[in-house]
């Protein structure tokens, strides 16, 4: 538990700018799990500031986004590819062919064997290094809705009502809200190396107390994290407020 969404946000910047220094002077590569939405913006403007002021360069990290809407084209005001250029892409010198987003414009037939690839790119890297998530009001992790078992892999997936309400402010309406997204899975983030979780605000409070001190069930697909080795869950004081 942290003051505030300032402090988590720093300290989870500092530990993703040493081990990407720690990688480049090993000479190797230092693979992100990329999260979008309100929680990691500050993340991602400290890793800008690391990268201006203090040098840190991201020509050795190659990042996965964990999800996308679906359909959705890349220049849309909502999409993520939008989301993380202009709030990192766009302000760091990380190598373009080095950034992965699920994309939201391959036709439907070609969605399986798509989400099947971007697995097995994840795994031909080396798999995740350093994973951030946030947490959904229905206890997602990436679009991983209640009802996602623990096993699920990148997939095609239906977003849940009340994620769909929770957009309706980017979207300007439900009825221009997708209803359906490609989101890596549960399992997909479980093999990351470490995982930090960011979660903030009051809103938060009920499903983080769920996922974390609740049993592990599908019908809070972000309770499997407490399965995981190396999962810390960054708070401030009103995300933490139920906890025992
Ligand atoms: C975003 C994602 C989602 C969000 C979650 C919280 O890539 O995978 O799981 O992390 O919906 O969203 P915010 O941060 O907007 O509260």
């Amino acid at each position: 538990k942290l003051p505030d969404p300032g402090v988590a946000s720093k300290r989870v910047a500092r530990e993703i700018g040493a081990l990407i220094r720690q990688r480049a002077s090993e000479n190797r590569n230092c693979v992100l799990g990329l999260a979008t939405g309100s929680t990691p913006i500050r993340v991602y403007r400290e890793l800008v500031r690391m990268h201006r002021e203090e040098g840190l360069s991201f020509h050795n990290v190659i990042t996965f986004n964990l999800d996308e809407y679906f359909p959705i084209k890349p220049n849309a005001a909502q999409s993520y590819v939008r989301f993380m250029n202009e709030q990192l892409f766009d302000h760091i010198d990380i190598v373009r062919t080095n950034v992965h987003i699920p994309n939201g414009t391959i036709e439907l037939e070609a969605v399986p064997g798509y989400c099947r690839d971007y697995d097995e790119l994840i795994a031909t890297t080396g798999g995740i290094d350093l994973q951030l998530l946030g947490i959904g009001r229905t206890g997602h992790i990436g679009f991983n809705e209640p009802g996602a078992t623990q096993d699920t892999r990148t997939r095609l997936v239906k977003l849940d009502n009340l994620t769909r309400l929770d957009a309706v402010k980017d979207f300007g309406g439900m009825d221009h809200v997708p209803l359906l997204a490609i989101t890596m899975g549960v399992d997909s983030i479980l093999q990351s190396h470490r995982i930090r979780l960011l979660a903030f605000g009051e809103h938060k409070a009920d499903i983080v107390q769920r996922a974390i001190e609740g049993t592990m069930t599908s019908a809070i697909p972000a309770s499997f994290l407490q399965s995981h080795r190396d999962v810390q869950y960054l708070l401030d004081d009103a995300a933490a407020e139920c906890l025992s």
